[in-house]
């Protein structure tokens, strides 16, 4: 390469023949902008150390592209990646599969979907008739401005009486209400008909989570998707049960 170059320089290139040494004007090749011999030698083709440099040049080439492709790869991986949902997001949006074969009449259990407390309220016969008569009292008794799927819009609010799926969470500042089942309740007073209260503003709901009129929640505690698998399982976050 350096040979090369000194010869382009001097405007000389002194070469030896078969029959001698002689001083020959260079012939520069056509080739040299596009990658070939800048010049050639008496015989027609590149110096031998030009025809080396050009075999290192494409090899570094190649490999720079390589490396290059490797590496946007590589870059890339963590950037698609980070598109993707992540595990826990996927698990927090997930319905919940909720065991209710221990679950005894009038008892309460608590799960977790989607980062909420979900109370699963098993009633009793007794806690349905506590539903009846009460109508007048309530802010939103046929819960036409609350939430709930389309099948727990009913006195019940759920699609099987027995069981009330519901959000423990105040529609009022998102407190969690506690349990007041019993009618005529110490705290709640004689006409108390059972339900939950709210103690963080004193909201008061009856057992479908319906919530009494002039209280500061403005409408009935949440009743969010779910569907029963079978006799034992509810799935919560979902209308309809997976296929099996
Ligand atoms: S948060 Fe429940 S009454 Fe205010």
């Amino acid at each position: 390469m350096l040979h090369c170059m000194i010869g382009r320089v001097a405007g000389v290139y002194n070469a030896r023949s078969a029959t001698g040494t002689k001083t020959v004007p260079p012939r520069v090749s056509g080739r040299g902008a596009t990658g070939g011999c800048v010049l050639e030698t008496i015989h027609g083709g590149c110096p031998m150390s030009e025809q080396v440099d050009q075999g290192r040049r494409q090899l570094l080439t190649a490999a720079t592209l390589l490396t290059g492709a490797v590496g946007a790869g590589f870059a890339a991986v963590p950037f698609l990646a980070s598109w993707k949902p992540s595990a826990r997001a996927r698990a927090l949006g997930a319905p919940v599969e909720v065991d209710i074969s221990k679950l005894e009449p009038g008892a309460l259990m608590k799960v977790e979907w989607r980062g909420k407390p979900v109370w699963v309220l098993r009633r009793t016969p007794e806690m349905l008739q506590q539903l009846e008569g009460i109508d007048d009292l309530l802010a939103d008794p046929g819960s036409a401005s609350s939430i709930q799927p389309d099948y727990a819009r009913n006195p019940a609010r759920a699609a099987n009486p027995e069981f009330l799926v519901m959000l423990g969470v105040c529609t009022h500042l998102g407190c969690a209400p506690i349990e007041r089942f019993r009618r005529g309740d110490a705290e709640l007073g004689a006409d108390w008909p059972g339900g939950f209260y709210c103690p963080c503003h004193g909201s008061k709901f009856d057992l479908s989570g319906r919530v009494f009129k002039a209280m500061p929640a403005p409408t009935n505690l949440t009743v969010p998707p779910h569907t029963f698998v079978d006799d034992n399982r509810i799935l919560v976050g979902e209308d309809q049960a997976r296929a099996a």
